[in-house]
């Protein structure tokens, strides 16, 4: 089975790009991260993609600040096509993804959510998870649809909310499984794929 393309796209940090990379450095992701794309042309996910050599490049949303624009999204699905990526990963992408771009990767579109979905969509999800008082919370990999942390779920990680914790040390706990499960959701895609 050849190694699986991924496309990424990022908004932040970009920890759990690096999470994937990490994995397929040690051997334990049989992938190529093809491209690395983002709307925020100072984002460090991009600084990580540069280091790596992996190429990248930013989105232009015309200048609308949380919108996702049609010509963006057939411009991105354009570059990604190009590229041959096989599946594109959301990791922290901060606009909702529609039908230009879901169209050019039917059921090859995922994402990583801090939370046991359905519970806690949205932002801040560990904060969520406090304010509810939950013992237990966790992280999600869902393919993604055009509602916001909605699509089928693919793999999730139970993570414990601890008494002391606060939102800080609870959302680096969630972060530690995420990069956890990314690797292992992708793999699982592998197989389902190309397999
Ligand atoms: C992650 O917590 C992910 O669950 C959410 O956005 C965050 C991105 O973090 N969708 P990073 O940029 O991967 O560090």
């Amino acid at each position: 089975m050849r190694k699986i393309r991924l496309g990424v796209l990022g908004s932040g940090s970009g920890s759990n790009y690096q999470a994937l990379h990490d994995a397929i450095s040690r051997g334990e992701l049989d992938a190529e991260i093809v491209m690395v794309m983002s709307d925020i042309p100072q984002a460090r996910i991009l600084d990580r993609a540069q280091a790596h050599g992996i190429p990248q490049a930013v989105i232009d949303c015309c200048g609308f600040a949380s919108k996702f624009p049609e010509s963006a999204q057939r411009s991105v699905a354009q570059t990604m096509l190009g590229t041959g990526a096989d599946l594109i990963c959301l990791a922290g992408f901060m606009r909702l993804i529609k039908r230009p771009l879901l169209d050019a990767f039917p059921q090859r579109v995922i994402n990583i959510h801090p939370s046991l979905l359905p519970a806690f969509p949205g932002l801040a999800a560990w904060q969520q998870a406090l304010d509810a008082g939950v013992t237990e919370t966790g992280c999600t990999v869902h393919y993604v649809d055009e509602g916001m942390d909605t699509g089928p779920i693919i793999l999730q990680e139970k993570v414990p909310v601890l008494r002391e914790d606060d939102a800080h040390s609870l959302h680096q706990r969630i972060q530690q499984a995420e990069h956890r499960l990314y690797p292992r959701a992708v793999d699982l895609l592998r197989v389902r794929l190309l397999g």
